[in-house]
């Protein structure tokens, strides 16, 4: 970074800019897909689109979309990514003084796929009742306790058929998967695909001290969702089901949160 003039004088027109950034300008190729293909294996996409970036030109877009007179150095391919390139720093009001194109190698391009598997879980806690509708259309998983599902719909939530009902809530308001932890009862779940409460009862325990189960149960629901994605999400809630049960039975929060050694191998 170099620092500007004082404010006001006139020869600031001509100062360097404020921001420079040294660094890479990508074209992106992106394709969306349902699921990342094998070795040599050919899918269908269900979308593709050419974008703008590399790290370097992404903080430099940034900071200037902020109002930082910035310039970017780098070199681009003297070829339609090139162009094209420059042309979008440009529209970005980034200076192109030190942005050069060569013919001897082509404009970086970086070949993404993103399949529909990479997963937003969201705990809302916690809870408040006017949560940003945002928060809903961007959880693929949703996933609360009674008390925050009490907070959010403003409808009683003490036994599964109720926690049923106040998840159809929350689906509505555009969660893919809603999940209603509900201590010694386990859990209810409903998804736009089967937009039908399911309760999945847990394991009666003797339970000495639930502190933490809640984000026991979260903890586990995410590893499952990011080792062993193809389970179906009720053989998921099952198994969080079980690992927080285990977490009850001990005291403390974290201490009482098991390892993989000490679990049955049929939940690996
Ligand atoms: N007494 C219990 N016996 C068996 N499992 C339990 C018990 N209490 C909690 N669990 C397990 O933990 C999960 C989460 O519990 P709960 O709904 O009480 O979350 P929470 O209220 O967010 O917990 P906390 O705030 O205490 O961390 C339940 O879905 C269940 O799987
Ligand atoms: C639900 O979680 C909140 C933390 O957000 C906690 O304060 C509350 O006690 C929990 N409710 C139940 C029923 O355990």
């Amino acid at each position: 970074m170099a620092a500007s003039g004082e404010p006001g004088r006139p020869w600031q027109e001509e100062v360097a800019a404020a921001v420079v950034v040294v660094g890479s300008c990508m074209t992106d190729l992106v394709s969306l897909t349902s699921r990342l293909p094998k070795t040599g294996e050919t899918i269908h996409g269900h979308k593709f689109f050419i974008g703008f970036g590399g790290k370097g030109a992404n903080q430099c877009v940034q900071a200037a979309r902020l109002g930082a007179k910035a310039s970017i150095v780098c070199k681009v391919g003297k070829d339609s990514f090139g162009n094209d390139y420059i042309e979008n720093l440009k529209q970005n009001h980034i200076s192109t003084e030190f942005t050069y194109q060569t013919r001897d190698a082509a404009t970086g391009a970086a070949s993404i796929i993103v399949n529909d598997e990479v997963k937003t879980l969201f705990n809302p806690a916690p809870a408040v009742a006017d949560l940003d509708p945002q928060f809903y259309a961007l959880s693929s998983i949703f996933c609360c306790n009674e008390s925050e599902a009490e907070i959010l719909t403003g409808l009683a939530v003490s036994n599964p058929t109720e926690a049923g009902k106040a998840a159809l809530v929350l689906l509505e308001r555009g969660c893919q998967v809603v999940v209603i932890t509900l201590g010694a009862s386990g859990c209810v779940t409903l998804s736009q695909t089967e937009p039908v409460p399911k309760h999945i009862p847990t394991e009666a325990v003797k339970a000495v001290d639930t502190t933490g189960a809640g984000d026991s149960f979260v903890g586990a629901l995410a590893f499952y969702l990011a080792y062993y994605p193809n389970l179906p999400m009720e053989e998921m809630l099952k198994r969080s089901n079980f690992i927080a049960a285990v977490s009850v039975q001990a005291t403390g929060t974290q201490s009482s949160y098991p390892y993989k050694k000490d679990l049955p191998p049929a939940l690996f």
